[in-house]
């Protein structure tokens, strides 16, 4: 068959199974099929695959019909300018907590160098950001409850060439931590656990502790800023990612943990109040 067939029948497949950006998820597929840029594809449209080809299209196509995230499928993803490895290991990494990695490079830009902990790190994604970002002056540790998701992290840090500026750690939270340090950053779990079952299709493939917040979402934030006096530096900061509507609860917990800190929050790009600020503030 001919490129422009493949990705029609492609389309139409998807389509019947409710995915959304069908055209180019099917492009997608194919290009990762051939080993070709999506460029390329478009490019080609009369080009003659293989049957050996067509068989492994139809076999990716047929994943994604089933409602696989698209990133598993391809094997990577993209995040804050850096190419990921990606598997059932851990979450796929969002673009609305690229935020908290920009306002974790703002705090840090005043300070010679730093210390900080992504506390549920998952894929990396954060800490391989930080630790590219930061260069030399950030020592960064990568926090996780989950072996596989350490594993999955630690190959991406070795991917992205920072993996002598990470230290990962099995931990819960914040507990593995040896010493004090001066940022905490953290997109933990914050789905409430009976919206879990009506979330999207694609969200039943990823790893339910990387989205399970408890009863009201805030489970694991709350455990955090709990055990965050302790962890964090006089002059510290915390920034957390939290869900739609959340911001607020997350603030009067933060103050009851930190009654002197200043507290603020930020809005992604479509206005949800994403990220919550804590910086110390103590006499
Ligand atoms: C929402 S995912 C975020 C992953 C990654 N930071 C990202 O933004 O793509 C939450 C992560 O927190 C981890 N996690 C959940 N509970 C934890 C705990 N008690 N201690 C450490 N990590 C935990 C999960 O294994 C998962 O990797």
């Amino acid at each position: 068959m001919r490129v422009v067939e493949l990705i029609a029948q492609g389309a139409k497949r998807l389509s019947e199974a409710g995915c959304l950006d069908v055209w180019i998820e099917s492009v997608l597929i194919l290009s990762h099929t051939l080993g070709k840029s999506k460029e390329w594809v478009l490019a080609h449209p009369e080009a003659q695959v293989v049957q050996e080809e067509e068989h492994l299209f139809f076999s990716l196509l047929e994943r994604r019909a089933n409602r696989e995230p698209l990133p598993y499928i391809l094997g990577q993803v993209e995040f804050y300018g850096i190419t990921l490895k990606i598997d059932r290991r851990a979450l796929i990494p969002r673009p609305e907590t690229e935020l908290l990695v920009e306002k974790a490079l703002d705090w840090a830009r005043s300070l010679p160098s730093l210390t900080v902990a992504d506390v549920g790190t998952g894929s990396g994604a954060v800490a391989i950001a930080l630790a590219l970002h930061l260069g030399e002056k950030g020592l960064v540790y990568g926090l996780d409850s989950s072996p596989q998701a350490l594993e999955l992290a630690q190959e991406n840090a070795a991917l992205n060439r920072v993996e002598k500026r990470i230290v990962f750690l099995l931990s819960d939270l914040l507990s593995a931590l040896e010493k004090p340090v001066d940022l905490i950053v953290a997109n933990l779990p914050y789905v409430p656990s009976a919206q879990l079952e009506k979330l999207a299709p694609e969200l039943q493939w990823e790893p339910r502790e990387a989205l399970d917040g408890g009863p009201d979402g805030l489970e694991s934030i709350r455990k955090l800023l709990s055990q965050a006096p302790s962890y964090l530096k006089r002059g510290g900061a915390i920034l957390l990612e939290v869900g739609p509507g959340q911001a607020r609860k997350v603030k009067a917990l933060a103050r009851k943990a930190f009654p002197h800190a200043r507290i603020s929050s930020f809005p992604d790009l479509r206005g949800i109040m994403r990220v919550v600020m804590v910086e110390d503030a103590s006499p």
